[in-house]
C-alpha cells in the first residue's frame, strides 16, 4: 500500500469509519461520502450499476466505486505489482487524473480511498462532477441530425489531446461530455497512454475506434469516412499514408482488445505486428484514392454494438 501513499501524497489523508481516505478538502464533503459508505443515504446512480461496480452522483462530485474480487488480483494492485498497466481499474484512472498532460480535458481529482485493513479490496474514486454536461452519446440520441457536427468537434478535441501529449483509450460517444459552454471533456479514465510514440497509428485507432464504438450508430460509414479525411487533409496531411488507412480500417471495422490496443499504442513492436494484421494497402477503402473501391469493401454501416470491453 506504500506505493498508494506516494501517489496521493499531495492530497490530505483523512479516515472515515473504517475507510481510509486522500481528499482535496476544498472539493471532497466528508459528510456525503460517510453516508454514502454506511448507506444511510441513498445517492443516485450515473450509471446502470453492477455487482462490484458503480458511478454514483453525491452532490458536487462523482463517487466511481470498484470491488476488487480475485485475490490474486488484490494482492497485486495491493503491493503494487508490474503487470497492471492497461487494465481499466480505478487506481490506473487515479494515476491517469493526477497527470499535468489532461489539463482542461478532464474532471479534476477530488480524492481517493479503500477499506482499511486486509488485502486491499474496495475502492473509491471521487473526481468533479460535470454540472449541465451531456454525453455525446445522449445528444445524438435526441439530436440524430447534429452527428457530422459532433464529428468534427471531437475530431478537434482528439487533436487538442494529442497536442497535449496523451491518448485517451477508450474514446467513445459515452465517455466524451459536451459541457454547458458548448466545449467538450473526456471522463473515465481507467486506460490512457501519454506520450504520442506513433502518430499515423495513434491517429488510426483514433479515428476508427469512435466509428466502431459506436459512432456507427449515428453517421453512415460514407460521410464519417469523408468527414474523418478532410480532417486528415486539414491538420494531418503528412500522416496520410498507408500505415493510417491501415490501422484506421482495422480498428473501423474489427473488434480489437483492450490489451492489443494498449500494447500497439506504446510499444513500436507491438505497433509493427498489429500492423501485419491490417488489411493490406491496396484493399483498404481509402476515399481520396480509391474513387470506387471493389462493393465487398464498401461496407454499410452495421446496426448492432458490441461492447470492447
Ligand atoms: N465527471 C462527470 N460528470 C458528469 N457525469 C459523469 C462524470 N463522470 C461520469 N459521469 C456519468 O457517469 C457515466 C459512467 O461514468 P464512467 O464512464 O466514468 O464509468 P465507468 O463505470 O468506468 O463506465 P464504463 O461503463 O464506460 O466502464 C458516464 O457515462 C456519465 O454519464
Ligand atoms: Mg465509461
Amino acid at each position: 500500500m506504500f506505493y498508494l501513499r506516494r501517489l496521493l501524497k499531495g492530497m490530505t489523508p483523512l479516515q472515515i469509519d473504517g475507510y481510509r481516505f486522500h481528499h482535496v478538502p476544498s472539493t471532497f464533503n466528508s459528510a456525503h461520502v460517510s453516508a454514502f459508505l454506511d448507506g444511510s443515504v441513498s445517492f443516485p446512480t450515473l450509471d446502470a450499476a453492477e455487482q462490484g461496480r458503480g458511478v454514483y452522483l453525491l452532490g458536487q462530485s462523482v463517487l466511481k466505486f470498484n470491488r476488487v474480487k480475485h485475490w490474486k488480483v488484490r494482492l497485486r494492485k495491493h503491493l503494487g505489482l508490474p503487470g497492471q498497466r492497461g487494465h481499466y481499474c480505478l487506481i490506473n484512472e487515479l494515476v491517469n487524473l493526477s497527470r499535468p498532460e489532461l489539463a482542461g480535458l478532464a474532471p479534476s481529482l477530488q480524492g481517493f480511498g479503500w477499506k482499511s485493513g486486509g488485502l486491499l479490496q474496495d475502492v473509491y474514486l471521487l473526481v468533479e462532477y460535470f454540472e449541465g454536461a451531456e454525453t455525446l452519446d445522449d445528444i445524438l440520441i435526441q439530436h440524430p441530425g447534429k452527428a457530422e457536427q459532433v464529428l468534427e468537434d471531437v475530431l478537434l478535441l482528439f487533436r487538442r489531446m494529442l497536442s497535449q501529449g496523451f491518448v485517451h483509450m477508450d474514446p467513445h460517444p459515452k465517455n466524451i461530455m459536451r459541457m454547458p459552454d458548448g466545449g467538450l471533456k473526456f471522463i473515465d479514465f481507467e486506460c490512457c497512454a501519454f506520450g504520442v510514440e506513433d502518430l499515423p497509428a495513434t491517429l488510426g485507432f483514433l479515428l476508427g475506434y469512435f466509428y466502431h464504438y459506436w459512432f456507427q450508430r449515428f453517421l453512415c460509414l460514407d460521410r464519417y469516412n469523408h468527414v474523418c479525411l478532410s480532417f486528415m487533409q486539414r491538420h494531418y496531411p503528412d500522416q496520410l499514408g498507408d500505415k493510417f488507412w491501415q490501422i484506421y480500417s482495422r480498428f473501423r471495422d474489427e473488434k480489437v482488445s483492450r490489451k492489443t490496443r494498449y500494447a500497439m499504442l506504446t510499444s513500436a513492436k507491438a505497433c509493427s505486428t498489429f500492423l501485419k494484421g491490417c488489411p493490406p494497402p491496396v484493399q483498404v477503402d481509402r476515399p481520396n484514392v480509391l474513387r470506387q473501391p471493389p462493393l465487398h469493401l464498401l461496407r454499410p454501416a452495421s446496426k448492432g454494438y458490441n461492447s470492447a470491453l
